[in-house]
């Protein structure tokens, strides 16, 4: 009998009538269930949110800074149990949920550095005779109960995204896990709780994304801080209220490799970001613009690259490419590929789809207007496409609805400036793959792909409000 995991309300396990299974992606097999909380279970964790942010917007710095140290040491020391859960609920290969592991210490141990310095200013407001003797003092504030939607693709790094910054900042959390990968957030509510989170101020609730919308409505969190695709973020920004939103949505990435580039560094490193994590990823290489002179040597490498990943058993630690979350995504997928082929692309290597198993995909021959391209394809392929300008190149990558990052592999430094300088996305990446991000960096999107900054630094000022205080020196005289 697969267990049956409680959900956490208010720092207390809770099993309720109604389950969420978890499926093995892989194999399809039951893995465990989890309890679903309810609408009234949403209301209640806004209720005990609302009276843990009592606590924790009076802990000092050193306290939050602590509590998020001890959070640290235990994903550090209970890194072998993380990832088995993320092999298993999320079908990622063991090697990259060991990287997600590191990644998400390091995500929470630079909150627990930024919670000691969320700094303000003096601010002279002696600039007329008539305010002589003010002076400002201006300081960020925490906002209150935060409530994060962690989306299944890196379910234990961005729970901490949201979790971590919140705590920094001195609001309370409440985290929703996507209905795939709920137990590396109930796992991450447990260790909170174990690491000096008051009780009521940590609650992690499995629901459906439906049910979600109780929290994005709800007046009392004064932040909701989303993960996922671009139609549900947009829309639960529109079901707000007046609460702050911060969203970190979907991609199309473009990487531009000019023929001044390193070819074997940027075809290795185009593999790497198009197929890991089966293409899973919202910066996840998609688009490949290659200059046409060095196109053909480029493709080369990069199928032979693609031909040596090692697909299968993400369980097993020498796998590189596992497979994707669930059949229903992986078909979507497929029907952008088939759809591509259809109107004229070729798989140079891959284009088939065996269960969740989407062998890795290199396509050419594709327009700007297939879906393969203009649409955010979340699958392990990608589009080689040859350009003759640089100029045109850029435009290529900045044509569309979505501006997360962007590649340049180039030695020109002018080059990287005008990219840098044209490029409306958060983010360009100069001799390396739009898919890197360390976890302290800003990372966002522009135009459809989002709204605001995650990374500890500014996840806080996102999750903090500055409150200015004026002083009279000779008022109280
Ligand atoms: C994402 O897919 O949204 C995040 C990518 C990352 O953290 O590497």
């Amino acid at each position: 009998m697969a267990e049956t995991y409680p959900l956490l309300l208010g720092g207390e396990k809770k099993k309720t009538k109604e389950t969420i299974p978890v499926r093995f992606p892989y194999t399809g097999e039951l893995y465990c269930t989890v309890s679903q909380a309810t609408n009234n279970d949403l209301k209640a964790a806004v209720t005990k949110a609302v009276s843990g942010f009592e606590k924790t917007r009076r802990l000092p710095s050193h306290a939050r800074a602590g509590i998020l140290e001890n959070l640290a040491d235990t994903i550090h020391r209970r890194a072998a149990e993380l990832i088995d859960v993320m092999v298993m609920e999320g079908g990622k290969t063991r090697k990259f949920a060991t990287t997600e592991v590191a990644r998400a210490e390091v995500t929470v141990r630079t909150s627990a550095e930024e919670a000691k310095r969320v700094y303000g200013e003096i601010i002279p407001l002696d600039l007329s005779r008539d305010t002589e003797g003010r002076t400002g003092i201006l300081r960020r504030f925490p906002l209150g109960p935060v409530a994060g939607i962690v989306p299944f693709n890196f379910p234990l790094n961005l729970a901490c995204h949201k979790l971590a910054p919140a705590l920094a900042a001195g609001n309370s959390v409440i985290l929703k896990p996507a209905s795939a990968t709920p137990l590396s957030s109930l796992l991450l509510g447990e260790m909170a709780l174990d690491a000096g989170v008051p009780p009521e101020a940590v609650s992690v609730v499995p629901c459906t994304g439906a049910r979600a919308e109780v929290l994005a409505r709800d007046p009392r969190v004064a932040f909701l801080s989303f993960t996922g695709s671009c139609a549900v973020g947009w829309h639960l920004r529109e079901i707000a209220g007046r609460k702050k939103v911060g969203l970190e949505l979907g991609g199309n990435a473009a990487v531009i490799v000019h023929e001044d580039a390193n070819l074997p560094y940027a075809a290795q490193r185009i593999v790497t970001g198009g197929f890991t994590n089966a293409g899973q990823v919202c910066i996840s290489v998609q688009r490949v613009l290659v200059h046409r002179k060095i196109y053909e040597e480029l493709v080369e490498m990069i199928v032979a690259g693609t031909k040596a990943l090692k697909v299968g058993d993400p369980r097993d630690p020498t796998t590189d490419l596992g497979p994707m979350i669930d059949r229903l995504k992986a078909e979507e997928a497929y029907r952008k590929v088939q759809e591509a082929i259809r109107q004229g692309a070729r798989a140079l290597i891959g284009g088939t789809l065996e269960g969740t198993m989407f062998a890795p995909t290199v396509l050419e021959g594709t327009t700007p207007a297939m879906r393969v391209n203009c649409e955010e394809v979340f699958a392990p392929v990608i589009s080689v496409v040859p350009y003759d300008d640089f100029d045109e190149a850029l435009r290529i990558a900045n044509t569309g609805e979505y501006g997360l990052q962007v590649g340049i592999f180039t030695q020109n430094l002018n080059r990287a400036m005008r990219a840098y300088a044209e490029m409306d996305v958060g983010g360009v990446i100069v001799n390396d793959i739009p898919t890197f991000r360390t976890d302290q960096m800003p990372y966002g999107g522009a135009k459809g792909s989002g709204l605001g900054r995650e990374g500890p630094r500014f996840a806080i000022e996102e999750m903090s409000e500055l409150r200015l205080m004026v002083i009279n020196r000779d008022g109280g005289i």
